[in-house]
């Protein structure tokens, strides 16, 4: 299924650096901070530099290092407080999440904050975590079921009175939340994974689909099979795709950033990660999604963000954007080494450089 650009201008968005270790399992300098003063400066930068959305992580024990970690609804209500156009996105687990708590805690935030909050359900690939705070741990497709319920709940609960359901996990008799939020339909829902599930998920009921760094052609793969399974269902759904964005002067500078960072891996936690792991996509009945297929090096930027290969000059990072944009991406999450300082060279550089190869393309296609 091939499809020309999207016409809009496509949007980017940042991690949220709210655990520690920063977006890296590497003992590289990185001056980055999971601090809320860090972080509130952060989304200030972003929001001056093009950066339409942020996105928070929700971790409660160390994983990928990641020792420390501040919740991501609460964390994402301060960064809304400190901004005033950034939309932030905070990421859920259902299981430690009830879908009812979950929608009025958004519908206050999206009040509090004039309508600029977002929710990414994300179905879990930690088991060691789950057991840790003594929730059952469910088989992968089974995660799916449970999610995309939860989903099916919050929009059921934002969009109607007298709400109710009837699913394997959860149930809801004439419920009727007061005050809905403030953004109508419903604030955004995104969702992560690249599973067959997860793929499945996203083209029935997701407003966006979130996978991790992945070659060009391994994203128009999934993107083509979304798309074309959504047309099916009469839905539509946008498309994030994960980058850890080294852009400097030269090739040669930002390659070696890349190598110091590889190089300074750390084995033992990039090890453990990688064991964690087989519980995501690997466990899916087909055995693909999220790092079925990573290698130690992918494994360094916990969300394989290397793939995605935005390392380089301004101008090469520029054009990559663009052909993602030309295989159906709507949105590129970005991750970074020294958040505050990368953010503000992105958003100086490298953005300019993207919306003028866009404006070029719209005038091929006009003329
Ligand atoms: C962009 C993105 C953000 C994610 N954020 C989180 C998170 O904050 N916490 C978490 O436990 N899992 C997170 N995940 C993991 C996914 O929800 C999912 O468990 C994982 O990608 C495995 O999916 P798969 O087996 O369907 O491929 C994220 C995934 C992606 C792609």
């Amino acid at each position: 299924m091939s499809q020309l650009p999207n016409s809009f201008p496509i949007k980017f968005a940042y991690w949220v650096p709210n655990v520690s270790g920063g977006l890296l399992i590497s003992k590289i300098e990185q001056r980055t901070s999971w601090d809320i003063d860090y972080n509130r400066k952060l989304a200030q930068i972003a929001e001056q530099n093009g950066f339409e959305y942020a996105l928070s992580q929700i971790r409660f024990t160390a994983g990928y290092g990641a020792e420390y970690q501040h919740e991501s609804v609460a964390f994402t209500h301060a960064l809304l407080a400190a901004t005033s156009k950034l939309r932030v996105i905070a990421a859920i687990l259902p299981g430690p999440w009830h879908p009812a708590v979950l929608a009025k805690q958004i519908a206050t935030i999206d009040h509090l904050t004039g309508g600029r909050i977002a929710v990414n359900i994300v179905s879990g690939w930690f088991k060691t975590e789950f057991t840790a705070i003594g929730e059952p741990w469910l088989e992968h497709d089974e995660r799916y079921r449970r999610s995309e319920e939860f989903i099916r709940a919050i929009k059921g609960i934002w969009t109607q009175d007298d709400f109710s359901f009837s699913g394997d996990f959860y149930r809801f008799h004439n419920f009727t939340l007061k005050p809905k939020p403030l953004q109508q339909p419903h604030p955004e829902i995104f969702q992560g994974g690249s599973s067959r599930a997860s793929r499945d998920m996203a083209s029935r009921i997701s407003d966006w689909y979130f996978t991790n760094g992945n070659t060009l052609e391994g994203i128009k793969a999934q993107i083509d099979d979304i798309r074309a399974k959504a047309v099916k269902e009469g839905h539509s759904v946008k498309i994030g795709v994960n980058a850890f964005v080294i852009a400097r002067d030269t090739e040669e500078e930002a390659q070696a950033v890349l190598n110091e960072i590889i190089e300074k891996a750390d084995l033992e936690a990039v090890n453990a990660f990688g064991h964690e792991v087989k519980q995501a996509g690997k466990a899916s009945p087909e055995g693909e999604g999220n790092w079925a297929k990573s290698t130690f090096e992918d494994l360094v930027q916990y969300n394989d963000g290397f793939k995605t290969n935005l390392i380089g000059t301004p101008e090469q990072i520029a054009e990559r954007i663009v052909a993602l944009k030309a295989v159906g991406v709507d949105l590129i999450l970005t991750g970074f080494l020294h958040f505050q300082e990368e953010v503000e060279y992105f958003g100086q550089r490298v953005l300019p450089l993207v919306r003028e190869l866009e404006s070029r393309q719209a005038d091929q296609v006009a003329a």
